[in-house]
């Protein structure tokens, strides 16, 4: 196969960043973008040297047959743009969320049996190397029985796009649960081999966004828009084979400091991420062993294993399984904020 030729659906703020990505991969390039503001997609195409842009991304579907699309659209778009692009023969790679609900996700799945094609999603985490040395250490065993995980990504001033589809219901689907709650859901289970969420008791809240504080720079704010999401969110979520995973986070809180880390507790050692380090007691003693790993750019990271995987015909690890049992773990911590009631995965 010759070069990738990759439409890039969105030319809004990640887009911009996997436009970036594509350009420096040797084996792919952007061979169209779309977006419905389409002096958005003329000025990322212009910086890039690419000369078709569209405002609809059937037409450029269509007329353009890429091999490959990046999907980098409001959440709601997610599901109806892989399915269409899945149905004409085309790769794809997705942001997150994977979409809206479980629902959609399981559609998208059955799309991707259908049409053979791959689908990856954009679970960026996965690509750091504090990540991968984590998950070694997990799979090696030197933790033992992992039985409790601590996922903590609080934003004190980080509501993104306030007004704008982010924090629109009927678009994003809600708040940080299912803005931030994929990247580090997918994570923690990755990091201990993906264990079946069982069952969920969420709590959410939305206290800050409505009073119009603590607004963060991520997005294209609108102002006068609504925000009827949550913007922080909590919840204990019980794993088959007995662990429990912590979950907390905002977009929005009073709190000390922004935080994220995930620490993996087992009954011989613990583990975290943010630094990656590894802690247990020896001899009376509390021992703690920093491991060193070198930063990368995790953008360009999961770009290159999409295009190779696609070139080599091989599965892309994220797997769109485990985004469905992602978006099924977010769901049930939604349903039990709604009912009070723990709730089955
Ligand atoms: N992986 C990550 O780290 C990461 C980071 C940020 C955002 N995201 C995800 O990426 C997606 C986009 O987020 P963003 O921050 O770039 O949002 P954004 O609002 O900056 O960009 C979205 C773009 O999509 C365009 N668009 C809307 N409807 C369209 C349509 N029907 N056809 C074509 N284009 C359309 C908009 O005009 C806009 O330019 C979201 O799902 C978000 O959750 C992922």
């Amino acid at each position: 196969m010759s070069r990738l030729r990759i439409g890039l659906i969105g030319a809004g703020s990640i887009g911009r960043i996997h436009a970036s990505s594509v350009k420096s991969i040797e084996d792919a390039e952007l061979s169209a973008i779309v977006d419905v503001r389409l002096e958005r997609a003329k000025a990322l195409a212009e910086e890039h040297g690419v000369n078709k842009v569209y405002k609809d991304y059937v037409e450029m579907l269509d007329r353009e047959q890429p091999d490959a699309v990046i999907i980098a659209t409001p959440n709601y778009l997610h599901a109806k743009m892989t399915i269409d692009a899945l149905a004409r023969g085309v790769h794809v790679f997705c942001e997150k969320p994977m979409a809206m609900n479980a629902e959609e996700a399981e559609k998208m799945l059955r799309a991707r049996n259908k049409s053979g094609r791959i689908l990856m999603l954009g679970m960026c985490q996965r690509f750091r190397n504090d990540s991968k040395a984590i998950r070694n250490l997990v799979l090696k065993g030197e933790l033992g029985d992992v039985y409790f995980t601590k996922i903590t990504l609080l934003r004190r001033a980080g509501i993104p796009g306030m007004g704008s589809w982010f924090t629109t219901k009927a678009f994003s689907g809600g708040g940080p649960l299912i803005d931030l709650g994929p990247h580090v859901l997918d994570l923690a289970l990755w990091l201990q081999g993906f264990p079946k969420p069982v069952s969920a008791k969420g709590y959410t809240f939305s206290k800050l966004g409505t009073q119009n504080k603590c607004l963060g720079g991520w997005g294209i704010p609108e102002p006068g828009g609504p925000f009827d999401v949550e913007d922080l969110a909590v919840a204990l979520i019980r794993l088959e084979g007995g662990g429990v995973m912590y979950l907390e986070t905002s977009w929005a809180l009073y709190t000390k400091e922004d935080t994220f880390n995930i620490i993996l507790s087992g009954d011989k050692a613990g583990a975290s991420l943010m630094p990656p380090c590894k802690f247990t007691e020896t001899d009376g003693k509390w021992v703690e062993t920093r491991i060193e790993c070198q930063e990368v750019n995790v953008y360009l990271e999961e770009m290159k294993h999409f295009v190779e995987c696609v070139k080599k015909n091989t599965s892309p690890d994220p797997l769109p399984e485990h985004g469905v049992m992602v978006m099924r773990l977010i769901d049930a911590i939604y349903r039990s904020a709604n009912t009070g009631n723990e709730e089955k995965v």
